[in-house]
């Protein structure tokens, strides 16, 4: 997670964010949020985990322009619109591939035309266990300290079926991949 705080730096891409009215998916404990948080104007920062949102506030309570909202990224149900940036952090490979354009048809409808929108994700790395599904997703098993183990989404989309997804809703569409903290970023403008 550091490294990746200094690609984001290095990258300017926080500096990119600066200013703006943020929206962040699935932001988890709240370490981007942190980050973001002290360049942006303002965040709202959303997840589905009551527990790691409680985490995420009590590590940004010392920023004033972050606000939180328990939301599912693939509905943004009550979330309100009219952000001019969004983020979403180690986020996208978790979404099932046919969820995609669903999750960022509902990214959207938040976001102003010409909003700069983020990700951030891991490149394919080895070490665990996969399979995959019958709709093309990587299902990849994590073993718990107890020995229980559990199954996850982890699929590790290329540059073109990023720019497949965007084709037709977003323009300025820039995919960097970084392979020596094994990840990728996209940067892009909402249409
Ligand atoms: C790998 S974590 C990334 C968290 C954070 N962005 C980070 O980099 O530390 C994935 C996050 O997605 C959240 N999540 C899973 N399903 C979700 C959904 N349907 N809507 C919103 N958040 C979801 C989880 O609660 C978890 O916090």
């Amino acid at each position: 997670m550091r490294l990746q705080a200094i690609i984001i730096k290095k990258q300017r891409k926080c500096v990119l964010l600066s200013g703006r009215e943020v929206l962040e998916v699935a932001c988890g404990s709240g370490y981007w949020t942190e980050v973001i948080g002290e360049v942006a104007k303002s965040v709202l920062a959303t997840d589905i985990d009551l527990s790691l949102i409680s985490i995420a506030k009590s590590r940004c309570k010392h920023l004033s322009n972050v606000r939180f909202q328990i939301a599912d990224a693939y509905t943004l149900n009550d979330v309100p619109s009219g952000f001019d940036a969004a983020l979403g952090i180690w986020w996208w490979s978790h979404i099932p591939k046919k969820c995609v354009p669903i999750f960022l048809s509902a990214l959207h409808s938040k976001l102003e035309s010409k909003a700069l929108v983020l990700f951030v994700d891991q490149l394919s790395y080895d070490g665990f266990v996969r399979r995959q599904d019958s709709d093309g997703n990587i299902l990849e098993q994590r073993i718990l300290p107890d020995g229980g183990s559990f199954t996850i989404v982890k699929n590790f989309p290329t540059k073109q079926d990023i720019t497949d997804y965007l084709k037709n809703i977003a323009y300025d569409i820039r995919y960097t991949e970084y392979p020596d903290e094994m990840s990728w970023s996209v940067i892009y403008r909402k249409k």
